[in-house]
């Protein structure tokens, strides 16, 4: 299935005019109970859709959730990738997406067609792709890891087998210098919103607020990496702070999760890393920012747009997703 074709819709989602009257938390509450619909929130959203959520988490939550859940209808409040993975977990269940258009600059920097020709060139290679890739990469993939897993379940391969990472070369280098692996190789693709955050202005805040930690994604650069005090996954992140003694931070993430940082250490102050462009407002994710409530209601009263995917499809990319599935039990995550 050509994946990207959704990007190519104007529209990805039911565009019905809801009345003002209607109270949009209560309606979307009483259709999840009516449809026995479950809506899984990524830590990106806007604060009224996470609070609305019935499981709130990073990626790899999320696709435990998926795995699990007996609802008859899941809401993916996130991005396409996620809804994807999801409906491969549990394909006999109905996937909505608020809106299909909710794509990832990251998964869109690995098309398929290059991605297989670089795996045929390294057939000797274990390929090891993040979930933020389309349902087609997942099916040229041995094992699927998430910005949470990714470190753990490298380290537990034997250290002479060799590995292609894909698609985030930040996160990959980053892998590859806390493992001192050589023998792997790393698709050069990025996130724009991680890619964003720059050095300079991080130095310069931290000369404004000396006594603030900063912490950073993997998926941001190399020098964003080398001076924050806690680099980790979203959750991971989130850990630290509720978990850490200082009292204000610079966040290099997407800014959704200062959320729950700030719902779980009211007490701190959280201040979000400044991207090199002003004016590209890039600490939001555009995509993930496509979802709004109004949009989650008239996909629970449509229900539509659902995720579809052939049964090949599913069949080979759920291998990849179990097996990282599989050893994060293992691994107690
Ligand atoms: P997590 O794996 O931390 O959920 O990150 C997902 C993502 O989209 C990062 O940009
Ligand atoms: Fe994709 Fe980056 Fe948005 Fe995450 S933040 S969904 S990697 S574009």
């Amino acid at each position: 299935m050509d994946v990207n074709s959704f990007q190519k819709k104007e529209k990805g989602f039911i565009d019905e005019p809801v009345p003002r009257d209607v109270d949009l938390v209560e309606e979307i509450n009483r259709l999840k109970t009516e449809k026995k619909a479950v809506v899984l929130g990524h830590y990106y959203q806007t604060a009224d859709i996470q609070d609305i959520s019935d499981y709130l988490g990073d990626s790899l939550k999320l696709s435990q959730v998926a795995a699990e859940t007996d609802a008859e209808i899941i809401v993916f409040a996130g991005v396409h990738f996620m809804a994807e993975t999801a409906k491969i977990l549990s394909p006999g269940k109905k996937v909505i997406i608020p809106d299909k258009n909710a794509g990832c600059s990251l998964a869109d920097s690995c098309p398929p067609d290059e991605f297989r020709k670089f795996t045929q060139a390294h057939p000797d290679h274990t390929v090891i792709s993040y979930v933020n890739t389309t349902a087609e990469i997942k099916t040229l993939t041995d094992i699927c890891v998430t910005s949470t897993n990714a470190l753990p379940i490298v380290k537990s391969l034997p250290e002479e087998e060799k590995i292609i990472f894909a698609p985030d070369r930040h996160l990959g280098s980053y892998i590859q210098r806390m493992t001192g692996r050589e023998n792997m190789k790393i698709w050069q693709g990025a996130c724009h919103v991680h890619e964003e955050f720059s050095v300079e202005k991080i130095v310069e805040l931290k000369k404004q607020h000396p006594q603030a930690k900063v912490i950073a994604h993997p998926e941001c650069e190399k020098p964003v990496q080398l001076l924050a005090d806690h680099v980790g996954s979203t959750s991971s992140l989130l850990k630290f702070t509720s978990k850490d003694d200082a009292r204000q931070y610079i966040v290099a993430t997407e800014s959704g999760i200062l959320h729950q940082m700030k719902r779980e250490s009211p007490e701190k102050e959280f201040i979000v890393a400044p991207p090199k462009d002003s004016t590209c407002g890039c600490s939001d994710c555009n995509f993930m920012k496509m979802i709004t409530m109004k949009k989650i209601y008239n996909s629970l009263k449509y229900e539509k747009p659902v995720v579809e995917l052939d049964e090949e499809t599913i069949e080979k990319a759920r291998r990849p997703i179990v097996r990282m599935l599989e050893i994060s039990k293992e691994l107690g995550l």
